[in-house]
């Protein structure tokens, strides 16, 4: 089997190569990333040299260097995580989002149409869902839940999930696609809550928590989450969407306080700040139909993933550090500065 994984010297798509190496020894893994200011070579270190690893430096938008290497390695499965991810960044700047986002699933569903393909899998995001209110801890997202966007980031989410369904219908395109709720753990940009409180928390700095930090999110370990993409990969029915999450809301506010406590740091870190533009309530995930149909469920509790992710990036101090000591630190200005 050979897979060809787009986005994976980023979060997720680095988690999902190493764990689809520990789980399926023999299969060829082809990356392809455009090596973003988000994607991180130095990540891809330990599966470099492995002879079932290939890495192409390729942008998924670039039609000509995608038909030309699907040509070349004729890619059985796609798994496509590359993304223009962070919200705050798609409403500075949506266009490279929708270039991305939209064009860039274009490109690669349009090369499996022509090479043939076994599956293409679209990474999806709960966001496309929209947000539901705080008040009502009755509702969750389910795969009916209509499609009803906020940011730049998720309406351009949102089109590509359409341009799935399109492709699958006019085309019979044999798409799945994963809409799963927040991740955490190793290799997450510092840009994201977690990484960027635990990374201001070692460093003394203040800790930005938008508007009163009440907002809820749903959060999964990423390895759960790569687990459930390998499952639909092996048993997902095509055309089928599937949502994927654990139950595991949590305030903003209370992720920061838990980590100042691990790391022993005082609450007078916090410093609220402007709120971010249409921010999103709530996002909580009903996943009762991956775990029916596949049998799902996750395996990471909350209290023992935040904990080993907290010990991950204080032992990987280098992973990080070298990411903010560079053009970061202007998008930390920008983001920050005067807020
Ligand atoms: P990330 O920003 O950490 O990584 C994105 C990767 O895509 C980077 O390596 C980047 O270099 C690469 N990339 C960006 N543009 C590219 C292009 N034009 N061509 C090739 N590569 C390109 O993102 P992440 O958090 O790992 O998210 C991965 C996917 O999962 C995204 O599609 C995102 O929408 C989805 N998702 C993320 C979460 C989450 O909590 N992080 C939750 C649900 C779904
Ligand atoms: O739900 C899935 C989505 O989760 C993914 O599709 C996105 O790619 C991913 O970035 C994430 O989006 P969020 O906007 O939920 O994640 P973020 O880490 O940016 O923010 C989480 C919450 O924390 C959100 O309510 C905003 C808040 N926040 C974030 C930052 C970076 C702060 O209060 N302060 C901050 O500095």
């Amino acid at each position: 089997m050979k897979v060809l994984v787009t986005g994976g010297a980023g979060f997720i798509g680095s988690n999902f190569i190493f764990y689809m190496r520990k789980k399926h020894p023999d299969w060829d893994l082809l990356c392809v990333d455009k090596l973003t200011y988000a994607g991180n070579l130095e990540t891809l270190a330990p599966v470099m040299d492995d002879p079932h690893f290939r890495f192409s430096k390729t942008d998924i938008v670039d039609r000509k260097a995608i038909f030309s290497l699907f040509e070349e390695t004729k890619p059985d499965v796609v798994v496509n995580f590359a993304a223009e991810s962070h919200v705050d960044r798609s409403i500075e700047n949506p266009a490279v989002f929708l270039e991305t986002n939209i064009m860039g699933t274009q490109v690669l569903m349009d090369a499996c149409r022509q090479f043939g393909i076994q599956r293409y899998h679209q990474v999806s995001t709960d966001e496309v869902y929209g947000d539901l209110p705080l008040d009502r801890p009755d509702l969750f997202f389910t795969e009916k839940t209509p499609l009803h966007t906020s940011s730049p980031y998720s309406a351009s989410k949102a089109s590509a999930d359409l341009l799935c369904n399109a492709y699958h219908r006019t085309y019979g395109l044999p798409v799945t696609i994963s809409r799963c709720s927040n991740n955490y753990g190793p290799y997450q940009f510092p840009e994201k809550l977690i990484p960027l409180m635990i990374a201001n928390a070692t460093a003394d700095k203040a800790l930005p928590v938008y508007g009163e930090g009440l907002n809820v999110r749903d959060w999964l370990y990423v390895e759960d989450h790569c687990a459930a993409i390998d499952l639909i990969l092996e048993k997902g029915k095509e055309g089928q969407v599937y949502n994927i999450g654990g139950h595991n809301e949590m305030r903003n506010i209370d992720i920061v306080k838990l980590i100042l406590q691990a790391l022993d740091k005082p609450e007078s870190l916090i410093t609220h700040v402007a709120d971010r533009k249409g921010h999103d309530q709530r996002y909580a995930i009903d996943p009762s139909f991956i775990h029916q149909e596949l049998g799902w469920l996750p395996e990471t509790k909350f209290a023992d993933g935040i904990q080993s992710t907290i010990r991950w990036y204080l032992e990987h101090e280098d992973w990080w550090k070298n990411i903010i000591s560079g053009d970061y630190q202007n998008y930390y200005e920008r983001m920050y500065g005067n807020r």
